[in-house]
């Protein structure tokens, strides 16, 4: 039976500069779901190469006094290691310079002329080189470009026009018909008011004042516009025009793509001229492009202008891959924008990683050697403790699923991670420690065998994002390969019992907060510009070539409280002073009370359902005497998300939301309605 496939491509990067950690966003996100979809039995292409004609290319390269190939190799060598060191498992890495390409893009370009949808004329306009977009005046903000904001030329010459104009109507008919092929779904209205609605435009396809690109064969002054070429990668790349049996059998295979992954900014070219350019051909459209949200420094859009670029090698050198990776899919939803703050990072590795999942690791290995002898017992019937734990893990593999079928990989994350929580919750509650004692030796056998279940659950799950910590977990758990497929993950349970546990480091290191802020702020904007003269290909950060994280990051001191040593400055209210560590330690969110309602025979407790963007929690809050249910709907609150879930009469609270109290009355600790669900409070 041939196996399902799945094509997915990222965008082809400019190589006239090194990649920052933006970049790397978009590349690991397809990475992930490229795993997942291996994980999931499809034969999958994933796609990634470098966009390397233009004026701006030619530029950089003269800059720094190399030969544009010469200047290109070396580039391409820096960003092929940086794939390697993030892990990503491309199947092909094509180059717009390739004879692969270029040889189909000459012949397709001469087609196109010979079928009447590119004609000669002459071009009029604005022309932002960074962005190689060409604007109407119309367009301009301020006079300068609309993307980036920069300098615009203007620009008059004979130009190769490409009819837009004559496919808009099937292009519109293409999207009616096919509602999910723009994701996010509100990047469809913003494509439609904004670029079609006013009246699509003929595109500039060729241009003759320089040099650096695929010449028109029958016209070779003309050299052709960078997103013609640039887009048709997505085909060549795959054996689109090749007079090779085996290629072309290849393109029939993969081709349409089952997902474009872009940056917002690069939607545009996706939907509305890549499509055109399809239906010219007599070629089907791909299937979905989903524009992702841009990753920005605290300071907006990240430039080495402004000083606020992080060198991604940097950063896998100090953390190690799999923490970057964790980084980029958890905090920011895909779809949406999201900041980059040291803060952020360090609060992910320390809590998420350190502490939820490498303690669970960790803590597990330990007790299966003090307890059964190093090695997974067998497990005698499950407890009601037990069937719930199987119940959840057997339920986040159908979330995780969804959520993977919606590209949204925070979300699964974020089931993962709940798994994690209970899974260390069930120690807690399950006490082997007391059992030992105890010397209920069959009960503690079904105990340590759950957890080591759970912990192989894990770490399936965890495979697409984490590649590298799942290993590391197969591997100090001797989980037998057949053990580490999705398939694997069907019914609780199903583990081998008698596997060696291995005592190891922990996973992730706890790090000093104080210590990384310092480093990560010293980290930024130390890539180097490729003008340096120096080779690109060597890695720009000494140490080990791949991505284990070094001693570099510091870890925490053992039992570092953040309480200020006595001799330090007074206390504050009577409550010592503490560390930013220690506040650190609390995690505080924006919710939105959905539903709250009085706890039957407490005169002082309300039950909350409160919306924190991932998920609805329920809380339950002393502040019954204050204020009538009802007022409370829809009203944004501050919450402590962190805290150890306490049962209040009875009923579960898992969180607790903050107010101000003076003299009696109390009011609500808020923030303004425009804030999301979800977003962190410091
Ligand atoms: N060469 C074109 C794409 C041609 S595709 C046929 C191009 N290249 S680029 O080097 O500028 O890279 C653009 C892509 O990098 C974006 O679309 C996005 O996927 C990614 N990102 C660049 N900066 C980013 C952030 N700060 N955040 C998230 N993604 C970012 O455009």
């Amino acid at each position: 039976m041939t196996r399902p496939t799945f094509y997915i491509t990222t965008p082809i990067y400019y190589p006239n500069d090194f990649l920052h950690i933006g970049h790397s966003y978009t590349t690991v996100a397809a990475d992930a779901l490229a795993r997942y979809k291996r994980m999931r039995g499809f034969d999958v292409m994933y796609l990634t190469g470098t966009d390397e004609h233009g004026l701006k290319i030619q530029q950089r390269a003269e800059q720094a006094g190399q030969d544009v190939h010469e200047f290109l190799d070396g580039i391409i060598a820096w960003i092929k290691d940086l794939w390697a060191k993030l892990d990503i498992s491309y199947d092909d890495f094509i180059r717009t310079t390739e004879e692969r390409h270029t040889r189909v893009v000459e012949a397709l370009f001469e087609r196109l002329i010979d079928q009447g949808d590119i004609y000669l004329s002459d071009y009029e306009g604005w022309y932002c080189t960074p962005c190689e977009s060409f604007w109407s005046e119309r367009e301009l903000v301020d006079g300068k470009c609309p993307d980036c904001g920069r300098e615009v030329q203007f620009v008059r010459e004979e130009s190769y026009f490409f009819r837009m104009s004559k496919y808009v109507d099937r292009l519109l008919a293409f999207y009616d018909a096919h509602p999910d092929f723009i994701q996010p779904e509100s990047r469809k209205n913003e494509m439609i008011n904004n670029f079609i609605k006013p009246g699509l435009k003929d595109l500039c396809v060729s241009r003759t004042s320089f040099d650096w690109g695929i010449h028109v064969r029958r016209d070779p002054k003309h050299v052709v516009y960078v997103w013609l070429d640039a887009l048709t990668n997505y085909i060549t790349a795959i054996g689109y025009g090749s007079d090779d049996p085996q290629m072309q059998a290849k393109f029939e295979r993969y081709w349409p793509a089952d997902v474009h992954f872009v940056g917002k900014e690069i939607v545009r070219f996706h939907v509305i001229y890549w499509p055109i350019i399809l239906m010219a051909l007599g070629l089907p459209l791909p299937k979905k492009v989903y524009g992702h949200g841009f990753l920005m420094m605290r300071d907006g859009k990240m430039s080495k202008s402004k000083g606020n670029v992080i060198d991604p090698k940097l950063l896998i050198a100090r953390y190690g891959s799999d923490a970057i990776r964790y980084f980029l899919l958890r905090e920011i939803p895909f779809g949406q924008d999201g900041v980059f703050t040291p803060e952020s990072l360090v609060q992910r590795l320390n809590y998420d990683l350190a502490n939820d999942l490498g303690n669970l690791v960790h803590r597990s290995a330990a007790m299966m050697h003090r307890f059964v002898g190093g090695a997974v017992p067998a497990s005698s019937a499950f407890g009601p403790l037990e069937r719930d734990l199987a119940a959840l893990c057997e339920q986040t593999v159908a979330e995780v699923e969804q959520h993977m079928d919606d590209m949204q990989f925070s979300l699964a994350l974020g089931s993962i991670w709940s798994l994690i929580g209970r899974a260390n919750k069930y120690i807690d509650e399950a006490a082997p420690w007391a059992l030992n004692k105890a010397g209920e030796r069959e009960r503690l056998q079904t105990v340590m065998y759950t957890i080591a279940e759970a912990i192989r659950y894990a770490s399936v799950l965890v495979a697409p994002f984490l590649p590298r910590t799942a290993e590391q977990i197969w591997a100090q758990y001797s989980v037998e390969p057949e053990q580490t497929t999705w398939e694997s993950l069907r019914r609780f349970g199903t583990g081998a019992a008698g596997r060696a546990v291995a005592q190891r480091d922990p996973l992730f290191p706890r790090l000093d907060v104080e210590a990384e802020l310092e480093a990560l702020g010293a980290l930024a904007n130390k890539g180097r510009a490729p003008s340096s003269g120096t080779t690109a290909a060597e890695p720009n950060q000494p140490g080990p070539s791949q991505s284990a994280p070094v001693a570099a990051a510091k870890p925490a001191a053992q039992n570092a409280t953040g309480l200020t040593p006595s001799g330090g400055p007074p206390e504050v209210g009577g409550k010592p002073r503490i560390g930013i560590d220690v506040f650190d330690q609390v995690e505080l969110r924006v919710g939105q009370v959905e539903l709250a309602e009085r706890v039957p025979g407490a005169d002082k407790l309300l039950r909350l359902m409160v919306n924190l963007g991932a998920e609805t929690r329920q809380i339950v809050s002393g502040i019954a005497q204050h204020f009538q249910p009802e007022a409370l709907v829809g009203q944004k609150v501050i919450v402590v998300t962190n805290l150890k879930p306490v049962k209040l009469r009875g009923v579960e609270s898992n969180g607790m939301i903050l107010a101000a109290s003076h003299e009696g009355t109390l009011k609500l600790a808020t923030v303004p309605p425009e804030m999301p669900n979800g977003a962190i409070v410091k």
